[in-house]
């Protein structure tokens, strides 16, 4: 699978290692930045990764900030994205499978390497369930649907 993959200053050292990590794994990374320590702001790599995946480029992305909340939290602002803020595995596997989640999210300075490339495993290898999910999913659409007017 293509994934796409972004990170801010925070995340970059991380965000390399995911890149290496996908492509043993067999997948395909699209590493969209940032691409050094310099201090830039998480939303606007959060963008460029739900781009990628809206728009069909990567079938899902990956974003690595500090925490892995302000990615979280700018990604979920565009309409279609369900972005998660995980940093254990069995969080992981839900979030695809019940949450039918396109994004993961992942804070450099909560996870290292070796929890961060068993929540990518976890995340990448599990897929949607369906079923009563896809119920719960589409009602999580509706309320995107209702609220996503600027007022
Ligand atoms: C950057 O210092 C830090 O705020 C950012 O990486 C992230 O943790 C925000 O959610």
């Amino acid at each position: 699978m293509k994934i796409a993959l972004g990170s801010d200053h925070a995340g970059f050292r991380l965000k390399e290692e995911v890149a290496e990590m996908l492509k043993e794994m067999g997948h395909e990374p699209l590493n969209l930045g940032t691409f050094s320590d310099e201090s830039v702001d998480y939303p606007d790599f959060a963008v460029k990764v739900a781009e990628a995946v809206l728009d069909g480029q990567a079938g899902a992305g990956i974003l690595v900030c500090g925490t892995g909340l302000g990615m979280a939290m700018s990604a979920n602002k565009v309409p279609g994205i369900r972005a998660a803020a995980v940093s254990d595995t069995f969080s992981a596997r839900a979030a695809r499978e019940h949450n039918d989640a396109n994004v993961l999210c992942i804070g450099a300075r909560v996870v290292g390497s070796g929890l961060a490339r068993d929540i990518v495993t976890a995340f990448v290898s599990s897929s949607f369930l369906g079923g009563r999910h896809a119920r719960r999913v589409a009602k999580m659409t509706a309320i995107e649907k209702r609220f996503g007017e600027v007022r």
